[in-house]
């Protein structure tokens, strides 16, 4: 079984970790056929591409797309993020972003909600550059869009310890809150055997500094998940070590798979970048794929190389001396 991999490595040391993860993927014995894609902010200071529709069709077409980080300092922000990042999210309904923090320490994964709320891009601009200016920028949620990501959120719970917390500030949201509390409310009504919590995100903040064992499966909307899905890998390891899977349950196309770091141009170039995110992510797509042994071998690898002290490279190379 080979499987069609679109390769996105981008900027600064997304190259870097994707090619290691992709040495990992073949060690473990699965063979990708991939297409690589230059797209990401030096593509755009080069020649304006940012993802033409072509690319995006082709897309639709793969089993999946591994990706390493793209963006650039001189590239203004929002410009990749909305043009491409997001833009793949929204386009190939990539409608959850699973993020699992596990070190002997720490087991809990956020199911994060990746195509509304804040991040929908509503809003705009009255009077701009005068001194009545004005910019709202709305959250989007939409019943269906809250529910099929509670509903993911409750499936994986069933296959965990069988506890979901559901995050929001429905004290001060009190419309998409009262959204979200409601879909959740009714959604765990269908899953007696899971138990349920809730908790303010500012509270969740001190929890998962404080209390991070509470926590089995967190299901957020998109904004307070980011924000607490790069808590979740400061307090567990470290965001080199943070992976995720922004996912099209329904498989009506590919899913992607990122570490959660970014391009992180000071590092660039210098082989200190730390791998494991990107191979970590390289085996959730393995996972999805349905190549679990692999997946499962790989993740195994990771923890015992964590700690080890080293090159990209040389960090890869201890992983598949492990696998
Ligand atoms: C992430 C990143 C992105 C996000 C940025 C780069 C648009 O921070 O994947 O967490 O905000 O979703
Ligand atoms: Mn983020």
């Amino acid at each position: 079984m080979s499987y069609r991999v679109g390769v996105l490595g981008g900027d600064g040391i997304g190259p870097e970790v994707i090619a290691e993860g992709l040495r990992v993927i073949e060690a473990a014995g699965v063979t990708l056929d991939t297409v690589d894609y230059d797209l990401g902010g030096a593509r755009y200071l080069a020649d304006g591409t940012i993802l033409p529709d072509s690319i995006l069709d082709d897309w639709r077409g793969l089993d999946a797309i591994y990706l390493g980080a793209v963006g650039t300092p001189e590239v203004p922000p929002g410009v990749i993020e909305r043009g491409l990042l997001l833009k793949m999210r929204f386009e190939l309904d990539l409608y959850v972003n699973q993020r699992p923090f596990t070190t002997p320490t720490h087991d809990f994964v956020v199911i994060r909600e990746n195509t509304e709320g804040a991040y929908a891009g509503e809003g705009g601009f009255l009077r701009k550059g005068t001194p009545f200016e004005i910019a709202t920028q709305g959250s989007v949620n939409t019943r269906m869009g809250a529910e099929r990501c509670i509903r993911y959120a409750f499936e994986l719970a069933e296959k965990r310890r069988k506890h979901l917390t559901l995050v929001h500030k429905t004290n001060v949201l009190t419309f998409s809150g009262d959204l979200w509390e409601r879909t959740f409310n009714e959604v765990a009504a269908e899953h007696p055997d899971v138990e349920t919590a809730y908790n303010h995100v500012d509270a969740a903040c001190i929890y998962f500094v404080d209390d991070p064992g509470r926590y089995d499966v967190v299901v957020t909307d998109n904004l307070f998940g980011d924000i607490l899905t790069d808590l979740g890998g400061a307090v567990s390891g470290g965001i080199g070590l943070a992976s995720s899977a922004n996912l099209n349950p329904a498989r009506t196309g590919p899913s992607m798979f990122e570490p959660v770091h970014g391009s992180a141009p000071d590092i660039a170039g210098q082989a200190k970048a730390n791998p494991i995110a990107a191979i970590l992510s390289g085996a959730l797509m393995l996972d999805f794929l349905g190549e679990d042994n692999a997946a499962a071998r790989i993740v195994k690898a990771c923890e015992v190389a964590t700690g080890t002290e080293g090159s990209t490279s040389e960090i890869a190379d201890a992983v598949i001396a492990n696998l």
